[in-house]
């Protein structure tokens, strides 16, 4: 008995290591981009928001953060990466914008497979 514990011992150690799958990192880096997590504006899950409602010249106006789980790869793509209105600017690499692309479309895989 001893002994079949100490010949699995080393296994139960493998199996604890803090291996994560690629829908933990992609979860993980859609809250901390390097700047401001994306769920902040568009919800846990891409499904967009109303950040803030205000006047502006009498009128009023609300500034909403759109929903980003229903677009292609290409237009994702080229928002995170450049200058627009209200959105902050990141600097992400293509593997990372993939990575938040798999995190948006969980249940998508024909989608995802489309990311090149
Ligand atoms: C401060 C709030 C804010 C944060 C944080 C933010 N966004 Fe945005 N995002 C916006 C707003 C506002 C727009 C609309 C910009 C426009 O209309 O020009 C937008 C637009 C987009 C679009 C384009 C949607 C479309 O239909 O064309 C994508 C894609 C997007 N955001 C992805 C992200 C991702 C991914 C992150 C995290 C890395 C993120 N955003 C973080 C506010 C935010």
């Amino acid at each position: 008995m001893k002994f079949i514990f100490f010949s699995l011992f080393p296994f139960l150690l493998f199996a604890t290591s803090d291996f994560i799958t690629p829908m933990e990192y992609a979860s993980q880096l859609y809250k901390n981009p390097r700047g401001i997590g994306c769920q902040k504006c568009h919800g846990n899950n891409g499904e967009g928001m109303l950040i803030a409602k205000y006047m502006h010249k009498n009128r009023k106006k609300s500034f909403v953060a759109p929903q980003i789980n229903n677009i292609a790869f290409d237009e994702f793509y080229k928002t995170i990466n450049s200058r627009t209105k209200g959105m902050p600017r990141y600097f992400l690499t293509k593997q990372e914008i993939k990575a938040l692309y798999f995190y948006l479309h969980p249940n998508d895989k024909k989608k995802v497979k489309d990311v090149k």
